[in-house]
C-alpha cells in the first residue's frame, strides 16, 4: 500500500472506531468556553509555517525573560532536592512571604492560612468558582473581560450576569448598574483591575462604591488582580483594603504577569481561612500542589530585588503610547490610553467591519495578529485587543502594516 492509500486507511479505520464508540461528553462539557488567544496563535503559526511573516499582538504575556535571581533560585532549588510533593496549599515559607507581601500593598492584615498557592492565577477562578457557585446562583462578571470567568460561570452551571465596561468610562464598571444587576441571588462578584482587555483602571471611588453597594450582603467578590504592578497613571486599589470587605474577598495575584514568569505557572488566592482549606482540597483533588522548586523562586520573586518589575512597566509604558498613538492615526480607529495591564482595546466601529472578521482580515491581510474584542464577550463587538508585548520595532511594523490595510480596504 502506498503512503496515501496508508493514510485514507488509517483515517477510515479512525472513523470507524469512532462511529463504534462515540464520545459520551458529560452535558456540562457544552457550556464551557475557552480562551481565544491560543486558537489565533495557533492560526498565526501556520501562516509562519507557510512562509508568512506575522507580527504577534494577541498574546497576553510579557516578552521579557523571568528575572536571573529568580531563575538561579529555581536551579538552586532544584539541586536541593525541591523535587518532591508539597502542602497542596504552598510551601509554609512561600505563604508566609505572600502574607506579608498582599498585607503590606494592600494594606491589609494577611496569615499564611488564608493563603493558597495554585498553579497560575487561572486555577484560582476555577476553584473559587467551582466552591461557590452552582445552579441557582447568579455570577456578575465584567464584561468585555477575561473569557475564562464567563465560561467557568457556565460550566458550574451558574447564571453568568454581565456588566457592561463602557468606553466613556474608560472601562471602569458603572456603579449604578452594578447596583442594578444585583438581587438576593447573587453569590459572587468578579471585578479585575488593572482589566485585561481593556486596561481599565477602578479608581479609589470605584472600589469605594462597589463595597457600599455590596453593603452587609452576603456576597463574595472574586477580586483578580494579576496586573497590580502595572500600573501606569495612579496607584493600584484593591476592595479587599476596604473596611468590613476582607472575609467576603478571595484577592487572585500571580507571578505569571509580574515577573514574566507565565510558563512557571505560579499564582495564588488570598481568602478567609475556612475557604482556602476547601480550596486546598481542591488542590489536592487535582494537582496535589504546586511544582516545589517553583515555589522557591517564588519567595526568591517576592523578596528579592524589583526592579525587574518597574523597568517592564516602564517598557510596557513606552509601548502603550505609540501603539494608541498610531492606532489613533488609522482610517477608522479610536484609541483611549489605557491606564494598566498591556493591552490597548481600539474601538473600530468607525470601520464598520465586524470585530471577528476585522481581525481575521488583519492576520491574513496584513500579517498582523491581534484578537477581537468578542474574544472577551458579547460587549467587546466593535472593539479589537492588541497586546503591547512586543518591541516597539514590531508594534511599529503592525502599525504601518494595519494603517496600509486600512487605506486600501475602508
Ligand atoms: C485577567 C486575568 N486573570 C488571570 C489570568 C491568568 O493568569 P495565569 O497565566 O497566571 O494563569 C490572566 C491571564 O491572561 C488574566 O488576563
Amino acid at each position: 500500500m502506498n503512503k496515501v492509500a496508508e493514510s485514507i486507511s488509517a483515517r477510515a479505520a479512525a472513523e470507524t472506531d469512532a462511529t463504534q464508540h462515540p464520545l459520551r461528553l458529560a452535558r456540562r462539557m457544552e457550556r464551557l468556553g475557552t480562551e481565544t488567544a491560543f486558537e489565533v496563535l495557533v492560526k498565526a503559526r501556520a501562516l509562519e509555517a507557510k512562509g508568512r511573516d506575522i507580527v504577534h499582538l494577541e498574546i497576553g504575556e510579557p516578552d521579557f525573560d523571568t528575572p536571573a535571581n529568580i531563575i538561579d533560585a529555581a536551579t538552586d532549588a532544584l539541586h536541593k532536592g525541591f523535587t518532591h510533593y508539597g502542602p497542596s496549599a504552598g510551601l509554609p515559607e512561600l505563604r508566609d512571604t505572600i502574607a506579608q507581601y498582599v498585607g503590606e500593598t494592600r494594606g491589609i492584615n494577611v496569615t499564611a492560612d488564608e493563603v493558597v498557592v495554585v498553579p497560575g492565577g487561572k486555577p484560582i477562578i476555577f476553584f473559587a468558582i467551582l466552591a461557590l457557585a452552582e445552579d441557582g446562583d447568579e455570577v456578575i462578571y465584567p464584561n468585555p473581560g477575561f473569557p475564562i470567568y464567563e465560561s467557568m460561570i457556565n460550566y458550574v452551571g451558574a447564571k453568568a450576569v454581565p456588566i457592561r465596561l463602557r468606553e466613556e468610562l474608560d472601562f471602569r464598571l458603572d456603579v449604578d448598574e452594578l447596583s442594578a444587576l444585583i438581587n438576593d441571588r447573587t453569590k459572587l462578584v468578579i471585578l479585575n483591575s488593572p482589566q485585561n482587555p481593556t486596561g481599565g483602571v477602578l479608581e479609589k471611588e470605584d472600589i469605594e462604591a462597589i463595597a457600599d453597594i455590596i453593603g452587609d450582603r452576603d456576597i463574595m467578590v472574586l477580586t483578580d488582580e494579576i496586573y497590580s504592578r502595572l500600573i501606569f497613571e495612579g496607584e493600584h486599589h484593591s476592595i479587599m483594603s476596604i473596611d468590613g470587605m476582607k472575609e467576603r474577598c478571595i484577592l487572585l495575584d500571580g507571578f505569571s504577569k509580574t515577573y514574566a514568569m507565565t510558563g512557571w505557572r505560579m499564582g495564588y488566592g488570598i481568602m478567609r481561612a475556612d475557604l482556602a482549606t476547601h480550596i486546598a482540597r481542591l488542590m489536592t483533588n487535582s494537582n496535589s500542589c504546586t511544582a516545589s522548586f517553583t515555589q522557591v523562586a517564588g519567595i526568591e520573586a517576592l523578596r528579592g530585588p524589583q526592579e525587574s518589575v518597574d523597568n517592564m512597566c516602564a517598557e510596557f509604558k513606552k509601548r502603550r503610547d505609540v501603539t494608541v498613538n498610531g492606532l489613533n492615526e488609522i482610517k477608522g480607529f479610536s484609541c483611549r490610553l489605557p491606564k494598566g495591564a498591556f493591552y490597548v482595546f481600539p474601538n473600530i466601529k468607525k470601520t464598520e467591519w465586524r470585530s471577528k472578521k476585522l481581525a481575521d482580515a488583519l492576520l491574513e491581510d496584513a500579517g498582523v495578529a491581534a484578537l477581537s474584542g468578542t474574544a472577551f464577550g458579547d460587549f467587546g463587538e466593535g472593539y479589537l485587543r492588541f497586546s503591547v508585548a512586543n518591541s516597539i520595532e514590531n508594534i511599529e511594523k503592525a502599525l504601518e502594516r494595519v494603517g496600509s490595510w486600512a487605506d486600501k480596504n475602508l
